[in-house]
């Protein structure tokens, strides 16, 4: 397995960074203080796959989250396509991603909100080395 350091330090709010790990996608987002509201006001028990969006988060080195950043898998959990995003001018119906390939919306916090697809965006295994740097593994 592989794993990669990226800087987060330049990302700017409401758009993203995509890198590959092992030729696969990720993003990386920083969230508004509207996106992060708008993700935790969802009924989180009426979603097709129940996670609150802090569970989505990971601790930065002081342990607190950062619910500024999220970083999820860039595969949709349909059949494989890459979602559309923030860097393409299409965020979908909620906020978050669209996939082209056959209509499956996420919110902004990668949550499956609509379309085919069963499951969230996963989450990766990624640490905070500091605050503005992650190791995703
Ligand atoms: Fe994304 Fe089918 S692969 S909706």
């Amino acid at each position: 397995s592989s794993s990669l350091d990226v800087d987060i330090s330049k990302l700017e709010a409401g758009s993203e960074i995509r890198v590959l790990i092992g030729g696969l996608p990720w993003f990386i987002r920083r969230r508004t203080d509207a996106e992060i509201a708008a993700a935790r006001s969802v009924n989180v028990e009426r979603l097709r796959d129940p996670e609150t969006d802090e569970a989505r988060l990971r601790p930065k080195p002081d342990g607190t989250l950062n619910p500024h950043i999220l970083i999820t898998s860039g595969i949709c959990t349909h059949l494989g396509c890459v979602p559309l995003g923030p860097n393409q001018g299409n965020v979908g119906a909620y906020g978050g991603w669209y996939c082209p390939c056959h209509g499956s919306q996420y919110d902004i916090s990668g949550r499956i909100r609509e379309g085919p697809a069963p499951l969230n965006l996963p989450v990766p295994d990624y640490v905070y080395v500091t605050d503005d740097l992650v190791t995703i593994s």
